[in-house]
């Protein structure tokens, strides 16, 4: 069976010993369907040639962004997009570098920096290397990033030394390759509502009220549920977070009150709901029609209070439906998010603590901790947001799986 029929794989060599590995990675790959380009830095053209690379990938090689002979421009923009996924084999100390940095002088560099597919790297260096903190500190931003670290093997090194370093085999890259295309659609029939993002609450026709949520972790799990099948509404306050899974219907809102008229207005039909906006508790009790001059020292504006969606879809959840909620709080915080867990009738509460470095809003990671109905908890590291959202996604599939059970 060909696995990866019509799969585009973009592989991007370096320079390393293993190099000459990539040869037969590409016949395996090309085995199973996958179509391959390849794209070398300067570097590795010293241990594997081109012609070898582009006669067994059947397409030509890229290096430069400039094409030497024809001086045509190679366009690491199209690249990125036209992968499905970017592997880096073997991956040096020296790219590892400039990929944790951002260090855009070569065309692998700015097309990882531009792919918006999965990426892969498979690190090889030697036992000293691989170690060192500064390795490890570049390969742990590497996969705070989202990016998926093949972990160097354990055996003999170029150098003679024994111990870690080693690339992982090319029969071992495939299996992680395949793991990676064959997604569970383990969520077909399901129907999710999330709500994410900020609101906006009007104080005239040019200021409002909002708060730094930038809705990338509603967004992630949205995409976390439409990848594994199911159906997806998504309310979205005003964010600049790009949606890219199309079977992501997106229905955007600016305030509380529009946010909780769409969402109720799907709410009935929905299996899972996933309440992660951080919707404006209060807003302004009259907008003003005009812009609100500038007059005295003070200026007081009256607030009243917001519909509170959770709670209110809340007292309309049916058995069937499973209600997922989220908590920010900055003291006290296991009281409240139980709290909270009771009050709106979730099935389980992510709380999310502003005292983590890297969690919180406008980050692209979180630490969190789960609190479920039967007072049980889970503390996460911290990870990407998508790595939340695929947890949350398989903690919501737990739930459902264990109601078709009783
Ligand atoms: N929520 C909501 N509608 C609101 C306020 C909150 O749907 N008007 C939802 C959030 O999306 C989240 C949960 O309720 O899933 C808890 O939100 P949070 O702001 O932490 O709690 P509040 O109930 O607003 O309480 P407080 O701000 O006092 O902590």
């Amino acid at each position: 069976m060909a696995f990866l029929q019509r799969k585009k794989i973009l592989i991007g060599v370096t320079g390393g010993i293993a190099a000459y590995k990539v040869a037969s990675l590409i016949r395996l790959l090309i085995k199973q369907g996958a179509e391959v380009k390849v794209i070398m830095t300067t570097s590795a053209l010293a241990f594997i040639t081109p012609l070898t690379l582009s006669t067994l990938s059947k397409n030509k090689v890229l290096v430069d962004f400039f094409d030497q002979k024809s001086g045509e421009w190679t366009n690491h923009v199209e690249l990125g997009l036209w992968a499905d996924l970017f592997l880096i084999a073997p991956l040096s100390a020296n790219t590892l570098s400039k990929l944790a940095q951002g260090t855009s002088d070569n065309l692998l560099v700015a097309t990882y920096l531009s792919a918006r597919c999965g990426v892969m790297v498979a690190p090889a260096m030697d036992l000293d290397m691989y170690k060192h903190p500064s390795v490890r500190k570049n390969l742990e931003t590497l996969r705070l990033h989202g990016v998926t670290v093949l972990d160097a093997g354990t055996g003999e090194l170029a150098s003679g030394l024994h111990g870690p370093g080693r690339m992982i085999e090319p029969e071992e890259i495939r299996e992680k390759i395949l793991a990676f295309f064959d997604t569970k659609k383990d969520l077909v029939g399901e129907v999710f509502l999330i709500t994410a993002g900020p609101t906006q609450e009007a104080i005239d026709p040019v200021r409002y009220i909002s708060n730094h949520s930038s809705g990338k972790m509603g967004i992630a799990v949205a995409e976390e549920a439409a990848r594994r099948g199911a159906k997806v509404y998504l309310v979205l306050g005003p964010s600049s977070v790009i949606v890219d899974v199309p079977a992501v219907t997106v229905i955007p809102v600016v305030s509380a009150q529009e946010m909780y008229e769409e969402a109720k207005k799907i709410h009935p039909d929905a299996t899972c709901v996933v309440f992660s906006a951080a919707v404006a508790d209060y807003g302004p009790a009259e907008v003003s029609a005009e812009k609100v001059k500038k007059s005295d020292e003070h200026l007081t504006l009256v607030l009243k209070k917001n519909v509170d969606i959770a709670l209110t879809l809340g007292k309309a959840k049916n058995t069937d439906q499973i209600h997922v909620g989220f908590a920010l709080e900055t003291e006290n915080e296991a009281e409240n998010a139980g709290k909270k867990l009771r009050k709106k009738n979730f099935d389980f509460v992510v709380l999310n603590s502003l005292k983590d470095e890297g969690a919180g809003f406008k980050t692209d990671t979180n630490k969190v901790t789960y609190f479920f109905s039967d007072d049980t908890r889970l503390v996460t590291d911290l990870v990407p947001k998508k790595q939340i959202a695929v947890q949350i996604i398989d903690l919501i599939k737990k739930i459902r799986d264990k109601q078709e059970k009783e």
